[in-house]
């Protein structure tokens, strides 16, 4: 209490200097507004009752003090040894702070702020913040927001007003993201202009993408640092890293949010459930060899697996999170994607495999494969071998309304789609070097596909099957989602 009392006096010492500095004020003024000050001051006894919430805090505020902001260093690289803002430091391989060192974290924090007041009267906000945008004129740290409106400056100043929950969104807006396997950072894309929108960076080797039902966050594996990273829509940080079982690689979420399903890339093999809600990996479940990639079907009852290692695909019952059944196909199982019954139950996975220029159809509740299609060669167009990584044809799409199954070829850089059921090729469309994947927008009136090889991502109208943009993105765009985004 006497400390904030010290810093209250302080800052508006402060602020009034400055104002004589700027020549603002005189310095008769300057003492009437002393006493303005203290007057406007007075009856905010009351509104230091504003109480601080703790697990908003903890979930929200947090996070800041460890995202990386471009030309920035991380608020926790300093602060377990600088000035009075002590974060507890973290262990080798600690990805956030346990209860009690967020407690520690919170005690210090609330040391330099006035809740309730003006912002800009608690050094916690005016010391990270840009002196043009109210900010105080010095902070060892450098500047770290530019504007109030600055969505991270806001969650702090939030805090400090007493927020307990997040400001609701004034909505959702529809956005592709596109991972780049060979960068730091992965491209958000607006599919009503096709243009380049936003970046998250800070996740090196991003991996499977995913977005919240919801729309309030971002899920991508991380095969650098072996975990889950959720990224909050609207500041596009890093909001938490949440540890993997082994090296990720393709992630699902099931239709209600709740959970998160994670390919692990690694033998034995096995799939991680993580609770969105507790942010926690709540299951390791094993699985019949490495799985590259992992969906939840249309209805949410299973996550399906596939393994490139030992050619079986792994069926998870997402009731009970545990093996339902599996099946061994003729390869390694690489991308897959459902069609459903009118019940919305699945009907048949598709399946690309190793070695094989097409895919395989199976039966969902046969639990066998019923047929294949081969892609033919696209005359006139130079075949490519190399660089494959033993998948002529990677990426699976049904469009939206069911009716479509479209399938990429690195061999012949083309899209090949067929009709639905009955699987007859109806189109073509060329879609650069090394076509990796394949998703829509809602509407289904567009495909989006990274083409690894040239790093662009193609925007497709499925009408005329012509492309209408490449877009410049990263380097070596595969995984690719169509996500809701909540916006403040
Ligand atoms: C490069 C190191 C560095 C980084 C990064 C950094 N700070 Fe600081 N910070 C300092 C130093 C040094 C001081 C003490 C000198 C001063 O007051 O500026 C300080 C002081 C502060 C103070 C005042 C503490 C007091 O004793 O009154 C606050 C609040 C603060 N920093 C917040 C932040 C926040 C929030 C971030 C991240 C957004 C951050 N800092 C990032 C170095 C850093």
């Amino acid at each position: 209490m006497a400390r904030s009392l010290f810093i209250r006096t302080n800052i508006r010492t402060n602020q009034i200097k400055k104002l004589k500095e700027q020549g603002t004020i005189g310095f008769l003024q300057a003492s009437l507004a002393s006493i303005c000050l203290a007057l406007f001051l007075m009856p905010q006894a009351a509104s230091a009752q504003t109480e601080l919430d703790f697990n908003y805090f903890k979930n929200e505020v947090q996070p800041i003090f460890l995202a990386k902001r471009e030309g920035n260093v991380r608020c926790v690289q300093c602060h377990n040894r600088t000035s009075n803002l002590r974060l507890q430091p973290l262990e080798d391989g600690q990805m956030f702070w346990t209860d009690e060192q967020s407690r520690s974290n919170f005690e210090s924090a609330s040391q330099l702020v006035l809740p309730g007041e003006d912002p800009l009267m608690s050094r916690f906000l005016t010391h990270p913040l840009s002196v043009d945008a109210g900010g105080d004129p010095f902070h060892g740290g450098g500047k770290h927001f530019h504007s109030q409106f600055d969505p991270e400056w806001q969650i702090m100043a939030d805090w400090v007003a007493g927020a307990t929950e997040r400001r609701t969104p004034s909505g959702t807006v529809i956005r592709i993201v596109q991972t780049n396997a060979a960068g730091d950072n992965s491209t958000i894309i607006d599919p009503v202009t096709n243009e380049v929108v936003g970046q998250i960076t800070d996740i090196e080797i991003p991996h499977g993408v995913v977005g919240s039902p919801d729309g309030s966050q971002i899920y991508i594996t991380n095969e650098a640092m072996h975990s889950l990273d959720i990224v909050d829509s609207r500041t596009l940080r890093v909001k938490r890293r949440i540890h993997v079982s082994g090296r990720p690689n393709n992630v699902s979420v099931t239709s209600d949010g709740r959970k998160v399903y994670v390919a692990i890339m690694e033998m034995p093999g096995a799939i991680d459930v993580i609770d969105v809600e507790k942010m926690e990996n709540v299951k390791t479940i094993a699985t019949e060899g490495a799985i590259h990639n992992v969906y939840v079907t249309p209805d949410s009852r299973y996550a399906v697996g596939g393994s490139v290692h030992t050619s079986f695909i792994s069926v998870i019952d997402t009731a009970t999170d545990e093996l339902a059944w599996t099946l061994e196909m003729s390869s390694g199982v690489r991308p897959m994607t459902f069609n459903t019954n009118p019940d919305g139950s699945t009907k048949n996975i598709f399946v690309q495999l190793s070695g094989f220029h097409g895919f395989a159809v199976v039966d969902f509740d046969k639990r066998e494969e019923v047929t294949r299609v081969e892609h033919p060669a696209v005359p006139g167009e130079e075949a490519h071998f190399d660089g494959l990584q033993g998948a002529p044809a990677h990426g699976l799409g049904v469009s939206p309304d069911g009716k479509t199954l479209w399938s990429t070829s690195k061999v012949y850089s083309h899209a090949y789609i067929h009709s639905l059921p009955d699987l007859k090729e109806i189109g073509r469309v060329f879609v650069g070097q090394h076509p990796e994947w394949v998703t829509f927008t809602p509407d289904g009136s567009r495909a989006y596909i990274g083409a690894a090889g040239d790093h662009v991502t193609y925007s497709v109208d499925t009408a005329t099957m012509k492309t209408i943009a490449r877009i410049p993105v990263g380097q070596v765009p595969k995984r690719l989602a169509t996500v809701q985004m909540a916006v403040d």
